[in-house]
């Protein structure tokens, strides 16, 4: 909800002694960094290149967002996280189902540094092929809910991280899915439910191919589900990053435009945001591109109201490719290894905001320089003058 004018200075103390503003999915951010974590696609079973523990990756202050790859079966559900898997049990009562108490702890520790986490569903080897029913894909999106999502006591749902609760649900389906409209309305309507009685902000994100329309997310993001951003696959396809023509402002095959023409004109929601989703390494997916041709492509892009930063493909293969998220970092304006700025708000112009005002958070259009000494702190959803 948005807030205008000024705070009380009661309510501008109490707001001050919160956490200063963290890294995480910011919608007013044009410097997003997703990385996918899970199926440890660089391949080593030991060593340190070998896909680490969640809580690892995010004492990195670049990157912001976690998919957990994957449950990749949904109806019955199946759960895959690779070599972390084997820090897991199985529940007795459902062995394809991962107890995975050590990523729970992580998921705690991710949340606590500020990271969203977001559950992945599907990726490539998805082959349920969704439902047979609109009633059946919502009786499986509760299910998927009271699994991951806030505890339901009077659910019998297996909880794989145990009370941890993620932070929102990723659709990366990869082939055609029945039902997914009534599957995503469904998640949707029951995140929407949680945050209206007071839960912590949930996310609803998707991994389409970029082509489009897409074959598998395509029904759901053509106006029928809400999503707060997605993570485009520039990979594997014509469409890819590594299709960017440098120099030239028209593009014939790389195709952020498209998506941004979809974000404008078919999204549900209107904000959502965008973010280009690349291959961290030669080995990630076809079509990796680093560089200047890279650097071009993200700057191309950000040229787009509604680019939101950069996804990759996977964490062990970023970390195998030992200076590519920089690169990225340093695309994006940002400063490698140093929590990122807030590129969402527009240089100091027009009136200066008192102390205890607010000078930025969701959905705020005011001023936003604070009257010296004063500077502008706090969440992605509140900043005051403090
Ligand atoms: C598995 O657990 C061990 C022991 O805590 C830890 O060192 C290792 O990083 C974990 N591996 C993964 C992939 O989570």
């Amino acid at each position: 909800m948005p807030f205008f004018g000024r705070v009380s200075p009661l309510v501008g103390t109490i707001l001050s002694v919160l956490p200063l503003a963290l890294a995480g999915f910011d919608p007013s951010s044009t410097s997003n960094i997703a990385v996918y974590w899970g199926q440890n696609s660089f391949g080593q079973g030991s060593g340190s290149l070998a896909q680490q523990r969640l809580a690892y990756y995010c004492a990195n202050t670049d990157v912001d967002i976690i998919p957990l790859a994957f449950m990749n079966g949904i109806t019955p559900p199946i759960t895959n996280f690779a070599n972390a898997g084997d820090n897991c049990t199985a529940f007795p009562s459902d062995r394809n189902v991962l107890n995975c108490p050590q990523i729970a702890e992580d998921i705690r520790v991710c949340q606590s540094l500020g990271k969203t986490i977001i559950l992945s569903l599907a990726g490539a080897t998805y082959t349920q092929g969704g439902w047979s029913s609109a009633d059946a894909a919502r009786s499986a999106a509760d299910l998927v809910w009271n699994m991951f999502g806030p505890v339901n006591p009077s659910s019998s749902a297996l909880r794989p991280f145990g009370t941890a609760v993620v932070d929102g649900i990723d659709f990366d389906f990869e082939a055609f899915t029945s039902n997914i409209v009534a599957f995503g309305q469904r998640l949707r309507q029951l995140m929407d439910n949680a945050m209206a009685s007071g839960s912590k902000r949930f996310w609803l994100a998707a991994a389409p191919q970029c082509f489009w329309p897409d074959a598998a997310n395509g029904p759901a993001l053509d106006g029928a589900v809400f999503f707060d951003f997605i993570m485009i696959q520039f990979y594997n396809n014509w469409c890819g990053v590594n299709n960017f023509v440098e120099g030239s402002q028209s593009q014939n095959a790389f195709n952020f435009d498209v998506w941004a023409n979809w974000a404008r004109t078919r999204s549900l929601n209107p904000d959502v945001k965008l973010l280009l989703g690349i291959p961290a390494n030669a080995g990630a997916g076809g079509g990796y591109t680093s560089g200047s041709k890279l650097a071009a492509a993200i700057r191309w892009s950000m040229a787009f109201e509604s680019f939101g930063g950069v996804m990759m493909w996977d964490m062990s293969q970023m970390y195998a490719n030992s200076g590519f998220l920089a690169q990225v970092v340093t695309a994006l304006g940002q400063t490698p290894g140093n929590p990122p700025s807030d590129p969402g708000t527009p240089p100091p112009s027009g009136p200066l905001v008192p102390h205890w005002g607010q000078c930025g958070g969701e959905g705020y259009t005011g001023p936003t320089q604070c009257e010296p000494p004063y500077t502008c702190q706090g969440t992605q959803w509140w900043k005051s003058c403090v």
